[in-house]
């Protein structure tokens, strides 16, 4: 049925996410509680299909559609829907971005803006397209961000929970089991380091030794997850062909790692393309002591940093307000 355009809007919380888990470079990605972008998505029928991003708060982001990960994400959406229906009327999204998380910090902020921006059109839209095409949309924001179009931030934020990207051609998405106790500490010291510029430094090529050992890891996360063995979970989180190449781009980066894993953390490793550091935890006082041992760690130095101490958010982007 085609959908029918109406004049409404609807407020969404798009959620923060953390990327690789270590063992799952561009495939892996899990999604944080209580950090995260309110924006608000406006539609209304037009002549023509069009874009506004009417309003940012929170940082200095472009406003022109095409060159803002929202806009190019809504247009993947909107090309989408005039090929599904060639006769349906156009229409107009217009967002507001309220940015509480930070670009640049490895915490999934284009992809919770791409990911608020399509999931609030479709809502609005009477829920016309499903999970994996409102990821492929999000994708385009990513590659506008990252000039990658990688999917580990963007199926979490989505999906709640952690995710596994399967396959890229054709996209194939797997939320994954999340165990209760699952707790993440990620501290985002605020130096830049863009996702363009931490994906130039990765080699093309990987060694077979190398990659044997990164894919018995991914396995063996999965496997902790659905058999909630922490242990398992623990000695697979692990990277062997990204973090060497990239924490060197990270202050503190080896010290933070091991304080965490003092304090008992299951696994600790960038967070993303970083700088933000995760580390993963069973129970909240593990994940608050590991806040603690990090925050020491960087007050000795001149970088100011963001600490936040969540469960895993199993349900991803939720609307917080509709009419
Ligand atoms: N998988 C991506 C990367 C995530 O590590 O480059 C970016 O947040």
């Amino acid at each position: 049925m085609i959908p029918t355009i109406t004049k409404q809007h609807i407020s969404v919380f798009a959620p923060a996410t953390v990327a690789n888990l270590s063992c799952g470079f561009d495939v892996l990605g899990t999604c944080l509680d209580n950090v995260g972008d309110p924006m608000r998505i406006d539609i209304e029928p037009c002549q023509n299909f069009e874009i506004e991003i009417s309003k940012i708060t929170g940082a200095n982001l472009p406003y022109e559609p095409e060159k803002n990960v929202v806009g190019v994400a809504i247009k993947a959406l909107q090309e989408s829907y005039q090929k599904k229906y060639p006769n349906a009327q156009p229409f107009k999204a217009t967002v507001e971005i309220h940015k509480k998380i930070k670009a640049g910090s490895g915490i999934g902020s284009s992809a919770a803006s791409s990911t608020g921006a399509v999931y609030g059109v479709n809502k609005l839209l009477g829920d016309i397209f499903d999970k994996v095409e409102l990821i492929s949309f999000a994708m385009e924001g990513e590659r506008l961000a990252s000039g990658n179009a990688h999917a580990d931030n963007v199926a979490p934020a989505l999906l709640g929970g952690f995710s596994l990207v399967r396959s890229y051609t054709p996209l194939d998405v797997i939320k994954l089991h999340t165990p209760k106790d699952l707790y993440i500490t990620v501290i985002h010291p605020q130096i830049e380091v863009k996702t363009a510029d931490s994906r130039a430094v990765l080699k093309q090529k990987v060694n077979l030794k190398n990659a044997i050992h990164q894919w018995g890891n991914l396995g063996g996360f999965i496997a902790g997850l659905y058999s909630e063995d922490y242990k398992l979970m623990s000695r697979s989180l692990q990277d062997v062909i990204v973090e060497p190449l990239r924490s060197i781009l990270i202050p503190k980066f080896q010290e933070v790692k091991q304080a965490s894993l003092d304090k008992g953390a299951l696994g600790c490793g960038i967070s993303g393309s970083g700088p933000s550091i995760y580390a993963l935890s069973k129970g909240i006082e593990t994940a608050q002591s590991v806040q603690k041992a990090m925050e020491n760690i960087y007050s000795k130095t001149q970088i100011p940093f963001d600490i936040h101490v969540s469960k895993i958010n199993t349900e991803g982007i939720k609307i917080t307000e509709r009419s």
